[in-house]
């Protein structure tokens, strides 16, 4: 399918609520704490926070992928990144992470960061496809096993 073709077929939109059975599905089978309900519930409240879910435009509307992420200042970090396990390696995550260095960009953001486990060799593989680098390490920062975190950053161009 051509890349046009392919890119009208899926659309990226702010989480609502009816959304929150998909995204608990696709949180319990992409981590190992998985974050609660509450969790989601509350980034609906907070101005600085986003929840965009990525969806099949027409037919079928579960969601496929969603990203969660905060505005703060000049940066954006990324906090949750996940695909449906049934809907992987079709580049939602990337279509996904397009999307949020957009909205970066577009709020001049000099930034993107983010945290990953050291041992997620297809998720560092896919930060780095588009640009992030890592630039430190939280030791045992994952408390539920105590394994490190690396933290990933994207430059952005700095706006003039
Ligand atoms: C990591 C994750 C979000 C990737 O989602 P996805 O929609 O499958 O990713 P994409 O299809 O956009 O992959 C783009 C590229 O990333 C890399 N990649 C993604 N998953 C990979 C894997 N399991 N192994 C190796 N490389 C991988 C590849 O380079 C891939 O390109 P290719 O398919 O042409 O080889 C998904 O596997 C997931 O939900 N995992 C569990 C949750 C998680 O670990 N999230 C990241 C937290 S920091």
């Amino acid at each position: 399918m051509a890349t046009r073709e392919r890119q009208r077929r899926f659309e990226i939109v702010p989480m609502k609520a009816d959304d929150l059975d998909d995204i608990m599905e696709i949180e319990r089978h992409s981590f190992r704490a998985p974050w609660s309900r509450q969790v989601f519930v509350e980034e609906l409240d907070r101005d600085w926070a986003h929840v965009d879910v990525l969806k099949e435009r027409r037919g079928d509307t579960a969601v496929l992928a969603f990203v969660n992420y905060w505005l703060v200042r000049d940066e954006v970090h990324v906090l949750n990144v996940a695909a449906h396990p049934e809907a992987r390696r079709n580049g939602h995550a990337s279509r996904l992470l397009e999307h949020v260095i957009a909205f970066a960009n577009r709020h001049k953001c000099r930034y993107v960061t983010l945290e990953v486990r050291r041992s997620n060799a297809g998720a560092i593989r896919l930060y780095g496809k588009y640009g992030f680098r890592p630039v430190g390490v939280r030791p045992n920062y994952y408390v539920e096993d105590n394994e490190d975190a690396i933290v990933m950053l994207l430059e952005l161009s700095t706006p003039v």
